[in-house]
């Protein structure tokens, strides 16, 4: 069964209040982008053309407005969402019907993932058709974010949410490929004292009986956080002096469903005169121009 992918857009910022107080915090600017573009390229550079996006009920309107059906794309959205904001592992009892069996690749809205041979590790997740594959990358914060504990033998022991005494410097990243199980298993999980159905109980399930896989992504990549201020601009600077640097954009899902050939020359150029009268729309002149 084809892989579907789920971007979970919801939440209420709280960390960025008050600039989140009236917009959602996956829309702001990532430089020259909306936050959610970026993780939407990784599901497409995933192969992957049938996307949930789950928002809260009051942000829906603004992201299909920015979205779409995912036409222009080659790609199907469809929309979903999340009354309140009850924990990652929730996004998989809201999606069961949409998934019908099939295996998925979700995405938290707000994490930005760069690195050569990004398409290559999702692709190699995205064939694994059994079992769940995550991937943990080093910070230097991993109190933060679900933290791996590794064996001596490098086996993963266990996956801890935020733990005041983090195991290793291994974050597990909002990028989680499982197998059709997935929403069977949620409904199995049960709310942490925080109140959330966690997606470390989930991705337990799998460990447990072997079926978890936990790929390293090197140094090499760039798993950035937009969860503070700070971090938010950070990202923003970041994507900025790659653009400028190299003269490529980062997370354009319009070059990149253009170089899978999900989208014709001629669409792509109806994109680019939407967009004429900016670099992005430049940009992707430059790319039909190639
Ligand atoms: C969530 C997950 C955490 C994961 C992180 C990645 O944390 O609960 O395990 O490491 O996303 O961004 P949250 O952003 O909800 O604090």
């Amino acid at each position: 069964m084809q892989r579907k992918g789920i971007i979970l857009a919801g939440g209420s910022g709280t960390r960025l209040w008050p600039i989140t107080m009236g917009v959602s915090k996956q829309l702001l600017p990532i430089y020259d982008k909306p936050m959610v573009y970026y993780p939407l390229s990784v599901l497409m550079l995933a192969g992957i053309r049938e996307i949930a996006v789950i928002t809260t009920p009051e942000d829906q309107a603004q992201f299909q407005r920015l979205l779409g059906d995912g036409g222009q794309w080659g790609v199907r959205l469809i929309w979903l969402v999340q009354p309140s904001p009850d924990g990652l592992a929730q996004a998989y009892l809201l999606a069961k019907d949409f998934l019908n069996g099939a295996p998925s690749a979700m995405v938290l809205g707000d994490n930005i993932f760069f690195g050569h041979g990004l398409p290559e590790i999702l692709a190699s997740a995205s064939a694994r058709e059994t079992g769940g594959t995550v991937f943990g990358y080093r910070v230097a914060d991993p109190e933060r974010y679900g933290v791996v504990d590794f064996d001596r033998d490098g086996t993963v022991k266990a996956i801890i949410e935020k733990p005041e005494v983090p195991p290793s410097n291994f974050a597990v990243t909002g990028l989680y490929f499982l197998d059709g199980r997935a929403p069977e298993l949620a409904a199995r999980v049960k709310p942490s004292p925080r109140g959330e159905l966690e997606i470390v109980d989930l991705l337990e399930f799998y460990r447990a009986e072997g079926a978890l896989q936990v790929e390293k992504m090197g140094r090499g990549f760039a798993w950035l956080d937009t969860g503070t201020h700070g971090s938010l601009l950070d990202a923003g600077n970041f994507v900025r002096t790659l653009t400028e640097r190299q003269g490529q954009q980062v997370g354009c899902p319009d070059e990149i469903a253009y170089r899978l050939a999900w989208i014709s020359r001629d669409e792509l150029a109806a994109r680019a005169e939407i967009f004429r009268k900016n670099d992005y729309g430049r940009y992707l002149a430059a790319v039909l121009a190639e």
